[in-house]
This record gives C-alpha cells, structure tokens and sequence, in this order.
C-alpha cells in the first residue's frame, strides 16, 4: 500500500477538554506520524471556505460557527493507507454510529461537535493539506 498523507482538524470540542494527547495517541498507536502540527484559532470565514464543499447543507451555518468557536489543531497525518486508516481511527462521523474505541465512539459529544476532522480521498487531502501548510512545513 502507498504512502499517504492525510489532513486531519481536532475540533473546537476537542481542544477545549484538553484531549489533543489523547486523541494523537490514538494516531500515532495505528502507525500514524504527525509530519505538521499547529494550534490555530480560523475564523468563521475560513472555516466556511474550508467546508465549502458543504456550503448548501442545512447544518452549514452552525458547522462554520463551531470551528470558530475555539482553536483547533490542524494537522498532517502520515503513513501506509494514511487516508483510510486515518478514517477507521475516527470512527463514523455520528458518534452513535461509531465503533467502540474510536476516537469519536470515545470522545465525540454529538454529529456536529465529533471532535476531528479527516480528508476523504486522496484529492481532498492535497487540497486540505495545501489550504493551511506549506511544503516546507510537512517534516516526514
Ligand atoms: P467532518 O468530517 O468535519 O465533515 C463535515 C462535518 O459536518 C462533519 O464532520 C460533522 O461534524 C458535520 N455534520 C455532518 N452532519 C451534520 C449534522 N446533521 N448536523 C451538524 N453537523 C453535521
């Protein structure tokens, strides 16, 4: 399987109990690297360009609201199947749904506040890495 790089956002909900080592454990445990990390407060307009794809969803508003309601840490994930595997450490996107010892089965409050964000397809990781890093922030 290919190397990969993924874009992953530990959300506002996250952040504020203190769960960032937690939650990098559980990358880092599944062979994860963190190439790039940082610590940012968006705003709510560039949350909403960020999440643009969801621009017509009814949830939209509140979304963009929620990430600029406290920082985030945005971050590249590396490895084999990074994307994928990056996915199944998540857990589905409601929590409910999610399978036990996922990161969003053990920390997520609800569908909107899920604690992380990860790209889904090889195409909108490049665009997601490339909208907060530049290439010589990525240290593999
Ligand atoms: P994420 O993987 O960051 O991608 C889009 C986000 O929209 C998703 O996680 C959820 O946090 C959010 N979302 C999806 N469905 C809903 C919903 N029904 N209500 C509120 N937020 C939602």
């Amino acid at each position: 399987m290919a190397v990969e790089r993924t874009l992953s956002i530990i959300k506002p909900d996250a952040t504020t109990r203190n769960l960032t080592g937690k939650i990098n454990a559980k990358f880092e445990d599944a062979g994860l690297r963190i190439v790039a990390q940082k610590r940012i407060q968006l705003t709510k307009a560039q949350a909403g360009e960020f999440y643009a794809v969801h621009k017509e969803r009814p949830f939209y508003d509140e979304l963009c609201e929620f990430m600029a309601s406290a920082p985030v840490v945005v971050q590249v994930l590396e490895g084999e199947g990074a994307i994928a595997k990056n996915r199944d450490v998540m857990g589905a996107t409601n929590p409910a749904d999610a399978a036990a010892g996922t990161i969003r089965a053990e920390f997520a409050e609800s569908v909107g506040e899920n604690s992380v964000h990860g790209s889904d397809a090889p195409e909108t990781a490049a665009e997601e890495i490339a909208y907060f890093f530049s290439g010589l922030e990525l240290v593999g």
